[in-house]
């Protein structure tokens, strides 16, 4: 296994780089510089050691992705050292570069960068082929790695058969088995949903228990950065403004603009919809007929469910199992489901805050649905789910309860709040006032 380490690295854009790092280096501020050229890495110093998960987080546009071009040296650094385990790559050049790079480090893009006339077993394999393996060896090791993502019984299917975040497993895939100690990954996770971009961070955590490799992990997301990273830099304007373990960073914010990537934090602490949805217990589609979404519903025990579109998950509605049976009855030829869904539904978005989603009334759907902007289904939030969370933020409970109980006046849904929150009810008298008058 190898580390990795860079010594005062800078990267400046333009006709008189050169110049400009020079001038950098000596001290000069930006504003001496020549004009048209970019600073976009500024006396970048830090070491990674072997095995580690190391983050690079800051805003965009601060030069993440231009370091990390620098550390393989697809774009290389304009002035300073960088260290491939013993290795200096900044010393180097043409082929003794290349193959440093190929030997040592993989990368996972954040749009995939998939082969589409290719199979998935073919992309994952390609970097052997281009490292010349022969075929059967390279076949053998790309599906080890497609099972390691979870993409066995896929090997044969085209990029484009594969949702984003099963592309992503691809792209990890490929980068497994090139089989290089150094990982680098630039926001491979940003552009997947929630959920999957959550279930993309666990399966990260579990290969590195496995397969350890050294990685550098590009993330715009201290949530993200927290959960991965065993250390994190917070890079600002091209310079680092701090390194440090999450604790660290969080306790002890070294500047103003670290302090409010932490401060986003805390504020993301106020739970939202999409930090509590689960998947949908049953997938049920519009083109399903009545029979079998009766057979799915049965399967997980439901009396209901959200009706989405089988590829895009756009929510149509939702549908019950009592209502079918009665409409098969009438009707046993029915192929369609098209006049059961009910189309209206609560839906929230997935930032919605805990405190503003009402639970429904307990005779409708016993989930709430948690949908994109172009109304794609996400995940549910289950009633009880629900209530128990609010039952943990008295903040939101507060809230919430008038909320409810004035969207539900039926009472069913701020009855049952009140016995989950009963422990707290007192510390929150706009509530339990709220109730009361509900009664
Ligand atoms: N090829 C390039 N030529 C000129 N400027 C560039 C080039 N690539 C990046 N930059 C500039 O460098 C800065 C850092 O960009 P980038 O590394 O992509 O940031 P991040 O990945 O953090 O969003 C930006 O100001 C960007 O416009
Ligand atoms: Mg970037």
């Amino acid at each position: 296994m190898k580390g990795l380490r860079c010594e005062n690295v800078y990267k400046v854009f333009g006709r008189e780089a050169a110049k400009a790092t020079r001038m950098l280096q000596q001290g000069a501020s930006r504003d001496e510089l020549p004009d048209g050229v970019t600073v976009a890495v500024n006396d970048v110093s830090f070491e990674v050691k072997a095995g580690e998960i190391f983050v690079v987080m800051g805003l965009s546009g601060s030069g993440k992705s231009t370091l990390l071009r620098t550390l393989n040296a697809l774009g290389p650094a304009t002035g300073g050292k960088i260290f491939i385990g013993d290795d200096e790559i900044t010393a180097m050049k043409g082929k003794a570069m290349r193959e440093l790079r190929g030997s040592s480090m993989s990368m996972v893009f954040q749009h995939f960068a998939l082969l589409p006339h290719r199979t998935v077993i073919d992309n994952a394999a390609y970097p052997l082929e281009i490292a010349g393996v022969k075929k059967e060896e390279r076949l053998k090791r790309a599906a080890e790695s497609l099972k390691t993502t979870g993409l066995e019984g896929w090997e044969n299917n085209y990029p484009s058969e594969l949702s984003g975040g099963m592309q992503q497993r691809v792209g990890l895939a490929r980068a497994l088995t090139a089989d290089a100690p150094i990982l680098l990954m630039d926001e491979a996770f940003s552009a997947l949903d929630p959920l999957i971009r959550r279930d993309m961070q666990e399966l990260l955590l579990e290969i590195q228990e496995v397969k350890r490799r050294t990685i550098i992990f590009i993330t715009h997301d201290l949530n993200e950065a927290m959960f991965v990273g065993n250390r994190i830099a917070v890079m600002r304007n091209g310079s680092v403004d701090q390194i440090g373990t999450a604790e660290e960073i969080l306790t002890n914010p070294a500047s103003e603009y670290v302090e409010r990537f932490v401060q986003d934090v805390d504020r993301s602490r106020v739970i939202t919809a999409s930090s509590i949805m689960v998947k949908p217990r049953s997938r049920l589609y519009r083109g399903d007929g009545p029979n079998v979404i009766l057979r799915k519903l049965e399967e997980t025990d439901s009396v209901g469910g959200w009706v989405t579109d089988g590829g895009s998950r756009f929510l149509y509605g939702s549908i019950y199992a009592d209502e079918i049976i009665a409409a098969l009855r009438k009707n046993p030829h029915l192929n369609s489901i098209d006049d059961l869904i009910h189309p209206s539904h609560p839906g929230v978005g997935p930032d919605t805050p805990l405190n503003q989603v009402v639970a429904p009334a307990a005779n409708e759907q016993a989930t709430i649905p948690v949908v994109s902007d172009d109304n794609r289904l996400l995940g549910v939030i289950p009633n009880v789910t629900l209530l128990r969370a609010l039952g943990q933020d008295d903040e939101g409970m507060a809230v919430d309860l008038s909320a409810a109980s004035a969207a539900t006046p039926s009472s069913a849904t701020s009855t049952t709040a009140t016995n989950e929150t009963e422990g707290v009810a007192e510390q929150s008298e706009v509530s339990t006032n709220d109730i009361e008058e509900d009664k």
